[in-house]
């Protein structure tokens, strides 16, 4: 069995007081979501020490946004996965599309940042997809692929064991437009396919999630679909409610 997991990006959103409130919302409700659900908030890095003390020990689990592809050094204004890692925090998105998207984040960049993370504990949620055009051309599966193969095949067994993946369509996120859950599915299950391809029977274990405009009243048929482990969740996860109701919305 698969863990289900639902994670809340916060992006560039919150104050720090706003954010160890939301914290302590999410701290709050998680008793009324089954225990199955592991949940992980993604608060902006000046938030990372303060949501710290209020989940430590709430079986919340915190993660950054993103890390540096260099371990330390002369990098103004970078974050080294070493300091995230020192707070406690245990996982950090890396190639989210924003970041790919208005931050010139490549593969080989991806392929750094990755190697920081490991090398300090930090499991990463590593975020795929294709915008609309892509998606329009029906050129979405090789995207996806191409975005697994350049960054992840390059990970040892014991890496990928670690690692979660969040399939999230460009053309969905934000943008209150949702990928149906047959699209979900069929790419989520291309997706394990294509890491059955390099790291075998391992692959039935990884948790894929689903990012883009998923929101309580979407999620329960998303993640009814035997490929989609959870989500990623953007707007929905500033809202402790919203995204606790999401948590609620897994059925199996
Ligand atoms: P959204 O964002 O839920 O606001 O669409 C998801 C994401 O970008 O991770």
């Amino acid at each position: 069995m698969r863990k289900k997991v639902v994670a809340g990006n916060w992006k560039m959103n919150t104050t720090p007081v706003e954010g160890v409130e939301l914290a302590k919302a999410v701290v709050a409700g998680k008793g009324s979501v089954c225990s199955c659900v592991n949940f992980i908030v993604c608060p902006p890095f000046t938030h990372l020490s303060e949501v710290m003390k209020v989940t430590r020990g709430t079986g919340i689990a915190v993660g950054a946004q993103n890390c540096a592809a260099e371990a330390k050094g002369a990098y103004t204004g970078e974050v080294s996965a070493a300091m995230i890692a020192s707070l406690g925090v245990e996982y950090v998105i890396l190639g989210h599309s924003e970041r790919r998207q208005y931050y010139g984040e490549t593969s080989a960049t991806l392929n750094k940042k990755m190697e920081q993370a490991f090398a300090n504990n930090l499991a990463p949620i590593y975020c795929v997809g294709e915008n609309l055009a892509e998606r329009e051309a029906g050129k979405h599966f090789e995207v996806v692929k191409a975005q697994i193969e350049e960054v992840v095949f390059n990970l040892t067994a014991a890496q990928f064991e670690k690692l979660i993946i969040a399939y999230e369509p460009v053309w969905a996120i934000g943008t209150g437009k949702t990928a149906t859950a047959e699209q979900a599915q069929e790419i989520h299950a291309y997706i394990r396919e294509v890491l059955r391809s390099k790291f075998g029977a391992k692959a039935d274990d990884t948790v894929i999630l689903y990012g883009g405009s998923a929101k309580p009243s979407n999620a329960p048929e998303l993640f009814s679909k035997p490929d989609v482990d959870g989500g990623l969740i953007g707007g929905a996860a500033l809202v402790a409610d919203d995204f606790l109701a999401i948590g609620k919305s897994f059925s199996k």
